[in-house]
């Protein structure tokens, strides 16, 4: 018989204990357990690969290539997938209310019409699920909706359905009712999020599950959610802008590099296959205050505009407001700035700007975040057609930055006419087909001289 009994459950780590702490021994948090009504059967420790009884084969003999990966219709999202949704796999997709979980996911649902796929949500009417898909304005008559929260309901569902492709919006609303626990609660994320794997396992079903994340960026759930699925996708973004950012954290099927960019339009998600065109606008031509940095963030390279405005402080502290850039990285090179080159920033403000809202944490950004900030200072537009790509260090020294060439190679094929590094690399293999000046500087004084057009 099971017996009903409460344990304490770290919500950061989910350790459990029969009593109270106030600072866990998983992961050294402080105040983090809480109470917990659960039923303990037995063996529920780990259930997630005891789908059938397996006996060990050989390595080599072991044939991957059968497992082929199912085309997710989505060329961003078969990206950050490592190369394709592949088959028995739980992808959590995480991300603050609001920033398009649910329109991603119904999106791929409707768009995998060569799969049966069944998108299940906790949150919403099958009407209001409709409404989205006639807002989306695709298709497919392959594509089942259920509006449920009960675990056992939904594999019961399964179990007669048998879906190709699973969806679950989202984990946190879903109730095992074998556990006394409200839903949310980590022993319900737990419970439930194992159960969804051992069936993924079992039946080589693949399955997204949508997860909320808190405020302070972390899953809304004990950590376990990330240990217990095989991968981890991201969905970022600013709700104020359009466009999205789909990252990796963790992949047990492909490299976390990778990245997806979408734009939420009226009608649903747009892919944006060529970031650097969107991100960079060719009316800013004589404008001043504005440059582009030659980026990569996960393994793509892309262009992005960078825009800052100097002016006169005008209430004593001069205030330094940065958006999608490191704002204690701006003061870093503001500093430089001064000691380096002279220039007098202690009675202005400046604010800086990624275009479209993103956030690049990309080092090669600092020339063009300097670059930027002359040129509004003295309000002089930088030369026509030059991009940057550096990372400026304490002392004001121009430092390299990885894969040089695909960055050159990126400026290059849009238009760029000359491209400011460091004066570190030996020796740069380029193809030669581009037409682009690639102009090495070892200071920041020499970069500003560059700054400026000739003319
Ligand atoms: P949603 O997918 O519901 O976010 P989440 O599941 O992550 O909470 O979408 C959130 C926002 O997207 C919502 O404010 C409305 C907007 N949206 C569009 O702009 N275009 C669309 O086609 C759809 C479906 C939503
Ligand atoms: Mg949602």
């Amino acid at each position: 018989m099971a017996k009903t009994k409460t344990v304490f459950v770290c919500r950061n780590c989910g350790n459990e204990s029969s009593k109270w702490i106030g600072k866990c021994p998983g992961c050294g948090q402080w105040n983090t357990y809480t109470e917990e009504a659960v039923v303990k059967t037995s063996g529920v420790a780990d259930t997630r690969f005891a789908a059938s009884i397996s006996v060990p084969v050989r390595l080599h003999e072991v044939d991957y290539k059968s497992q082929p990966r199912l085309d997710t219709q989505t060329g961003e999202l078969n990206r950050v997938l490592g190369g394709g949704l592949v088959r028995g796999s739980v992808v959590l997709i995480g991300g603050e209310p609001g920033i398009g979980k649910s329109t991603l996911a119904l999106q791929v649902a409707l768009a995998m019409s060569n799969y049966k796929v069944l998108y299940i949500s906790g949150e919403e009417s099958v009407q209001q699920i409709s409404m989205r898909a006639a807002r989306i304005g695709s298709k497919n008559d392959n594509c089942y909706v259920l509006s449920e929260i009960s675990l056992q309901n939904i594999l019961n569902q399964l179990q007669q359905m048998k879906p190709d492709i699973l969806i679950i919006d989202s984990i946190q609303t879903l109730q095992d009712e074998t556990l006394e626990s409200s839903p949310g609660s980590i022993s319900q994320i737990r419970e439930c999020a194992g159960k969804l794997m051992k069936y993924a396992k079992e039946t080589s079903t693949p399955i997204f599950l949508i997860g909320h994340i808190t405020k302070d960026g972390t899953l809304a759930g004990p950590k376990i959610l990330e240990h217990i699925v095989d991968t981890v996708l991201l969905f970022e973004g600013d709700q104020h802008y359009l466009y999205r950012i789909l990252r990796a954290s963790k992949n047990r099927f492909g490299a976390t590099a990778e990245l997806g960019i979408f734009e939420m339009l009226n009608d649903g998600l747009r892919e944006v296959t060529n970031p650097s065109e969107v991100l960079i606008n060719n009316n800013n031509e004589g404008l001043s205050g504005i440059t582009t940095a030659a980026t990569i963030d996960g393994i793509r390279p892309f262009l992005i505009e960078v825009q800052a405005l100097v002016s006169t402080a005008a209430y004593g502290m001069p205030q330094r407001v940065s958006t999608g850039y490191d704002v204690r990285r701006l003061n870093m090179l503001l500093a430089v700035l001064e000691r380096k080159a002279g220039f007098k920033l202690a009675t202005r403000d400046v604010f800086l700007n990624l275009a479209g809202g993103l956030r690049v944490t990309d080092p090669a950004l600092d020339l063009a975040v300097i670059g930027a900030v002359i040129s509004s200072g003295v309000d002089k537009p930088v030369a026509k057609k030059t991009c940057f790509s550096a990372e400026v260090g304490l002392s004001g020294e121009i430092r390299p930055v990885n894969r040089i060439e695909t960055r050159i190679r990126e400026a290059g094929r849009l238009g760029f006419t000359s491209i400011v590094i460091s004066g570190a690399y030996e020796k740069i293999n380029m193809p030669g087909k581009e037409h682009i000046q690639v102009i090495k500087v070892n200071r920041v004084e020499e970069a500003l001289k560059q700054l400026f057009s000739k003319d």
